[in-house]
């Protein structure tokens, strides 16, 4: 008889999702509480100005000492900080970062950077109230709602993998789009959802002729890669524009089109892929990048999975969801919805790249068969 159907089945299951459920209250309590730490710059003194007492802390930091007392004790008992003494006086204590958690936590060059990840989850339970009324009237929530710390947050854990990776890595291993950017005359690209423009950035760094127009239409997000292009000193090769990329009028003829991790928030992906379509000039690459889940949905569901789900029910679909008209694809947007999509656009195939990474699938989409 299958376990799970006797008494004795149902007891241990209730146990082991009691014990889940607890793990995942420790896990939430982990995320807002070094949110707190962030953004009040709690984790920066204590990894570049070392080990504070609270007192210390609270007056390098410009917060409450009591606050800032409770929150140490609470990290460190939640394993993030070390305690230099458990015994001195609670003032006393002295506390510290350990050295394997501080790139983590303030190193926004890392690739094992995750504090925009912590903020990412802070955003995406922003427009709460939002979301649930949009379940029940089928309704979106429009991106802004989800605020600054999702933006930012967006663009920080992009940042580091733009910056290291695409120019070094990814677009070189596809030798005749690499050719192109390397030649002359100047190649054009279009990086499409650019949100934050670190793609944008980062393809500009590693190709020094080329020129990059970056789309997107989320003002805010607009104005954050404006700064970020600006602070990285390529104002002028790098131009960011707030536009629709579902918008026919969207013209350009461009040599590299990309979209990275912003399909399936679109509410009109096909219209999205038309317009890429249109702005590659003949032998022009489309590239999109987006996550890597399974072929069909499993009840398992792959190792990325949990997590893009998550993204989905509180932010992908009800933001994708927010105009009138939506394709409601949520962030679980298989290899086969993406074909429809190019298929539909008119793009002749799609095909996977081999370039490896945990989170995000490339493809190619070709507008002609040879
Ligand atoms: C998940 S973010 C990805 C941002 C960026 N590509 C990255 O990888 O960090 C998705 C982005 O797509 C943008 N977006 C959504 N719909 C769009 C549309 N129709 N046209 C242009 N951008 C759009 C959003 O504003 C957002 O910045």
């Amino acid at each position: 008889m299958d376990p799970s159907t006797t008494a004795e089945g149902d007891e241990k299951e209730r146990g082991s999702f009691v014990e889940r459920l607890l793990a995942s209250t420790g896990g939430a309590f982990d995320i807002f509480t070094i949110y707190i730490g962030d953004r009040l710059g709690f984790y920066r003194s204590l990894g570049e100005q070392g080990p504070a007492t609270s007192g210390e802390l609270a007056a390098r930091t410009g917060a409450y000492e009591r606050y800032v007392r409770e929150w140490l004790e609470q990290q460190t008992v939640a394993g993030i900080l070390r305690v230099e003494d458990e015994n001195a006086d609670a003032r006393s204590r002295r506390y510290r970062l350990p050295a394997g958690h501080k790139e983590v936590l303030i190193d926004r060059d890392s690739l094992d950077y995750l504090m925009p990840l912590v903020q990412l989850v802070a955003g995406a339970v922003r427009p709460m109230h939002q979301v649930l009324k949009a379940y029940r009237s089928g309704k979106g929530v429009p991106y802004p709602y989800y605020g600054a710390d999702f933006r930012e947050g967006q663009a920080g854990m992009s940042r580091a993998m733009f910056l290291r990776q695409l120019g070094t890595e990814w677009l070189p291993s596809i030798p005749d789009v690499h050719q192109r950017l390397m030649s002359d005359p100047p190649a054009r690209v279009a990086d499409i959802g650019c949100g934050g423009a670190w793609s944008s950035i980062g393809i500009a760094h590693a190709y020094p002729k080329v020129q990059v127009d970056g789309y997107d239409l989320d003002e805010p997000s607009v104005t954050l890669a404006q700064a970020n292009v600006a602070e990285a000193g390529l104002g002028e090769r790098v131009c960011i524009q707030r536009r629709d990329a579902a918008d026919p009028s969207l013209r350009g003829r461009y040599d590299l089109v990309t979209a990275f991790e912003c399909v399936h928030d679109m509410s009109n992906p096909v219209g999205a892929l038309r317009t890429m379509l249109s702005l590659a000039r003949d032998g022009g690459a489309v590239i999109v990048m987006d996550e890597r889940v399974g072929d069909r949905f499993t009840a398992k569901g792959n190792e990325v999975e949990w997590m893009m789900y998550g993204w989905s029910v509180l932010h992908c679909l009800p933001v994708a969801k927010a105009d009138v008209h939506s394709a409601e694809t949520g962030t679980v947007m298989r290899t086969d919805t993406l074909k429809n999509y190019a298929a539909e656009a008119g793009f002749c195939d799609v095909e996977i790249l081999p370039i490896d990474n945990f989170f995000f699938r490339f493809y190619r989409l070709k507008a002609l068969c040879r």
